[in-house]
């Protein structure tokens, strides 16, 4: 368990840049490359045209302040003003370039995973935590778009504003700008340094803050446990430890933090010094103020970039990490697939048979061997057996979640690997052990069954299920919003729902995986009558849990270990006095008095009919 966790745990940079993975990441922007251009030329336009600046001030300190010419001050000032406007134009362009740029690859990688991953089969939503993969929806995709936008412009800027400094300044004084050069390594290493500490706590503290946020999404989920089972204090324990462990990264960071910016003012501050007194000895020779003050200027503009530098490329190694992970998600391939030459039969009606199927999830861990079975059209059948001893797998190859490893399953004759999938899923109805409803109203949870249905198909689906009288009771009924997951309803509700969901789908195969949670006697009429008429004439596979269900099953299946062990009608198997009869006189019939006395106890006349009906049904 614990190297499966280890597997899924961030890897937040990569030590080294992998250069298929940074061509990858490229080939996501090159639909958009004039966009990337145009944020390239601009920003690199503004790095000139802020150095320019410098040259401009050299000039109206050199010629028109001290050389006292009004004429030349004015149209120096000017120029000023519209290389300005220029500038805000063009910040205006690469800001809009760039954010929309990011929006776009976001959308762009999005899609593609959403895309993918519902082609993706069970078995790797079994082995992948749904936290990981959310993480890769979200931030993944947001720090690879940050990279080739905002990062991309940082490099761009960095290089220009560099090159450009260094070019204007050696037009001015070559000797001067060599002792420039000779500062820059020193700035390069110290910045260096202080970066890659402030970012190690950084992550800690990220890291730290992703503990906290699981241990209080657990906390609150989990709110009604951690009170039964009085684990409060101990879990404000662990929350302090988390808590002040982040607090100590986030602190050393902030103090780090604190000290680069001093250093690097430092170094800049050695480096204008040295310029100044020796930029000074020379203006008797004839430098001028104007020069010196430009290079000052230049110097604090070489020193932006340069103290950015490391903070850059980590980004870049981050994100260079979070496209690893995406791309390793858009590699995985779909396990379950199409067959080259899959034909669709046109229909699932007819017979199915298991033939010396074979299957487990685990390698070594067999959940079915050699198990057969031969079910006629529009049996119903029900599977019943202690737990985890294969009844959902069954019903999961039956859909073909999974595919067996062994042996083949047969709808009417044909293999049906030789299905497309959408042949067969498109024909089958589910309701799971847990319905799952989606947040929306009741209306469009059961419009799921069938896409185009009507709203008057929707409310006949409803009451055949026997869904609608509970619907109308609710203030909005069918317009009543569920809540995320369906919270707002109760599990028989929602059980109901996903009935009339199925009813609507109108189905040839009927796959029902009955809760075991009991639901009221009344509730529980209601559910059987909605199963009666879905699966009147259908071919049915039932996992049931109740009498009721079980009693009206063509042929009931014991399954233990992955086999058979029992099969036949209630009356045959009861008679048989075996695995069956157990199971009955040691659950259901005592779950069927119980029913009944307390039917009787609250005073529910038509429970107590329905379970004195039941209990006589059943031959006592
Ligand atoms: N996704 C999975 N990955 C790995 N093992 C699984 C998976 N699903 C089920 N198993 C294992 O396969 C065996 C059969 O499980 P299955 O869900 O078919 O049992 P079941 O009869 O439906 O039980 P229950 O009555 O509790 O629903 C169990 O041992 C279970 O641990
Ligand atoms: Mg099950």
């Amino acid at each position: 368990m614990s190297s499966e966790v280890n597997q899924f745990e961030e890897q937040e940079f990569t030590t080294q840049i992998n250069r298929g993975t940074v061509i990858r990441i490229l080939a996501q922007v090159r639909p958009y490359w004039r966009w990337v251009l145009g944020f390239m030329v601009s920003i690199s336009l503004v790095s000139v045209i802020e150095a320019s600046f410098n040259i401009l001030s050299m000039q109206i300190i050199d010629e028109g302040i001290i050389g006292g010419n009004r004429e030349t001050l004015i149209s120096l000032f000017i120029q000023y003003g519209l290389r300005m406007f220029i500038l805000a134009c063009l910040v205006y362009v690469f800001i809009i370039l760039c954010g929309q740029l990011g929006e776009r690859v976001q959308y762009d990688m999005r899609k593609k995973m959403f895309q993918h991953m519902q082609t993706l089969s069970f078995s790797y939503f079994d082995r992948t935590p749904v936290g990981w993969l959310m993480s890769r929806v979200t931030s993944d995709s947001s720090r690879i778009s940050d990279l080739v936008t905002w990062g991309m412009l940082d490099v761009t800027w960095a290089v220009v504003n560099i090159t450009t400094a260094l070019l204007f300044m050696f037009t001015i004084n070559w000797q001067l700008t060599l002792v420039v050069m000779a500062v820059l390594p020193v700035l390069l290493r110290i910045a260096a340094w202080f970066q890659v500490r402030i970012l190690v706590q950084f992550r800690d503290s990220r890291k730290m803050n992703s503990k906290i946020t699981g241990a209080l999404n657990e906390n609150i989920t989990g709110v009604r446990v951690v009170k039964a089972v009085r684990r409060e204090e101990k879990n404000l324990e662990e929350f302090n430890e988390l808590t002040g462990g982040m607090y100590r990264s986030a602190f050393k960071a902030a103090w780090l933090s604190a000290l680069f910016l001093p250093a690097v003012q430092m170094i800049s501050a050695i480096a204008v010094i040295s310029v100044i007194w020796i930029g000074g000895l020379q203006v008797p020779t004839g430098m001028s103020i104007g020069a010196i003050q430009a290079f000052v200027a230049y110097i604090v503009f070489m020193m932006w970039p340069v103290q950015d530098m490391a903070r850059v490329y980590a980004q870049m190694q981050q994100a260079v990490a979070s496209a690893e992970r995406v791309f390793a998600l858009l590699d995985t391939p779909a396990e379950i697939v199409d067959r080259p030459n899959a034909k669709d039969p046109g229909t699932l009606r007819g017979e199915i048979v298991f033939e010396n199927v074979e299957f487990y999830y685990e390698k070594d861990k067999p959940v079915l061997k050699d198990f057969n079975l031969t079910v006629r059209a529009g049996e119903t059948i029900a599977l019943v057996g202690p737990t985890g001893h294969g009844k959902s797998t069954i019903v999961n190859l039956m859909c073909r979640f999974y595919e067996p490893r062994g042996g083949r399953i047969l709808i009417n004759g044909q293999d049906y690997l030789d299905m497309p999938l959408h042949a067969i899923h498109s024909r089958i109805g589910m309701v799971l052990q847990t319905p799952h409803l989606f947040s929306g109203t009741i209306r469009e949870n059961i419009r799921y069954g069938r896409l185009n249905a009507t709203d008057e198909e929707i409310e006949t689906a409803a009451k055949l299920a026997g869904a609608h009288d509970f619907i109308i009771t609710l203030d909005k009924g069918y317009d009543e919003q569920v809540g995320e997951g369906g919270v707002l309803l109760s599990v028989g509700q929602k059980q109901l729902l996903s009935l009339a969901r199925a009813i609507l789908a109108d189905p040839e195969l009927f796959i029902m995986d009955e809760a075991t949670s009991s639901v009221d006697t009344l509730t529980e009429s209601l559910i059987q009558q909605g199963m009666d008429t879905i699966m009147e004439g259908r071919t049915s596979f039932v996992i049931a849990h109740r009498l009721s269900t079980i009693r009206k099953a063509d042929r009931i299946l014991v399954i233990e270990n992955g086999k058979i062990a029992e099969m036949g009608s209630h009356a045959e198997l009861i008679r048989q006095k075996g695995h069956y009869y157990d199971l009955y006189t040691n659950q259901f019939k005592q779950e069927l008095e119980a029913k009944y006395t307390k039917a009787i106890e609250t005073g529910e006349y038509e429970a107590v009919v329905i379970a004195q009906e039941e209990k006589q049904a059943t031959g006592d």
